[in-house]
């Protein structure tokens, strides 16, 4: 299967999951599951569309040691979950106070912030049931991986920088521990978690550290670079919006050649990682040459 089919087979066998994920509710207080109001917001945003790249890596990296994924499945919903409320979250009038998502008003904008809130924290609690639920005899080191990464020594420390910094002075330290922590940093959550579940030994585990890392950090340089130069139809979220809050991003320290470059660099790193898994790998080194050239 060439890599377009890859992808969208992945892609496929995740939207049927979480379409499943959170049944559409009837009536308003069901006793038995949650309320229509919350279950409705977390539909809304888990089911928006959006790239599906972190469990897309989840899948592909358990695809490298086994050729069934069903068995990771439940991870590969649990980082969108993640990743879908860190976004809704981000949005919010206190932290980006952005009004498009994924092509939809965000959020807050159609259920109001507290909904907003609550439908984010009510997807991470799902995040972790469903892996608890996995019954799969790697789950917890998978999930150790998971929580590590994307809690607050990670995309949450990551986040934490990234508002702290609004408005602050260049600092190229800090542009880095942003970056790293609340975009790469989820993005290895993802890869390792896929790995850890599939039983992958110290070397296997050291060049997905490597490969996460480095696709991570292009990844947030090519979404600050969206920000200044993409097209808001295909992004499905506004652009221009990073000047305006004063963050601290790849081209507003280093100007847009440079993060082009940077970006490049470090996705060789990464090809270079994944071409360590030998053909196997193949997949994994072409979705980061793809991430370089991205629009959406
Ligand atoms: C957006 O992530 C947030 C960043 C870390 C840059 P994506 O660009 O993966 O967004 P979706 O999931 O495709 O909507
Ligand atoms: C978001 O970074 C990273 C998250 C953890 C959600 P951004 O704030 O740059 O993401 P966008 O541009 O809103 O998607
Ligand atoms: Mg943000
Ligand atoms: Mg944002
Ligand atoms: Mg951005």
């Amino acid at each position: 299967m060439g890599y377009d089919a890859q992808y969208a087979t992945y892609q496929q066998i995740i939207e049927q999951a979480l379409e499943r994920a959170i049944p559409i509710q009837q009536a308003d207080w069901p006793e038995q599951t949650m309320p229509k109001m919350l279950g409705d917001a977390m539909r809304y945003s888990l089911l928006a569309g959006g790239k599906r790249l972190r469990p897309v890596l989840l899948l592909a990296a358990y695809n490298l040691l086994h050729d069934d994924v069903t068995p990771a499945l439940p991870f590969a919903m649990a980082v969108e979950m993640i990743h879908t409320y860190s976004l809704i979250h981000d949005d919010l009038p206190a932290m980006d106070d952005d009004d498009l998502r994924r092509g939809k008003p965000t959020s807050h904008k159609v259920y109001g912030e507290a909904m907003a809130i609550l439908a984010g924290d009510a997807l991470l609690n799902m995040a972790y049931e469903t892996m608890a639920h996995s019954g799969h005899a790697n789950a917890l080191a998978a999930l150790a991986q998971i929580a590590a990464r994307a809690g607050g020594r990670g995309m949450i420390a990551g986040q934490t920088a990234d508002i702290a910094m609004e408005g602050k002075p260049a600092d190229e330290h800090m542009l880095r521990y942003i970056h790293q922590h609340k975009t790469a940093d989820l993005i290895a959550a993802a890869l390792l978690g896929g790995l850890a579940l599939a039983g992958a030994n110290h070397k296997q585990l050291a060049l997905g550290e490597q490969y996460s890392l480095h696709l991570g950090l292009a990844f947030q340089i090519v979404d600050d670079l969206l920000d200044l130069e993409g097209e808001q139809q295909l992004l499905g979220k506004h652009t221009g919006q990073d000047a305006g809050h004063g963050k601290l991003t790849w081209p507003a320290v280093y100007g847009v050649q440079a993060a082009r470059q940077d970006a490049a660099r470090h996705i060789d790193t990464a090809v270079t990682a994944a071409n360590g898994f030998g053909e196997q790998g193949q997949f994994l080194a072409q979705l980061a040459l793809n991430s370089l050239k991205r629009v959406q």
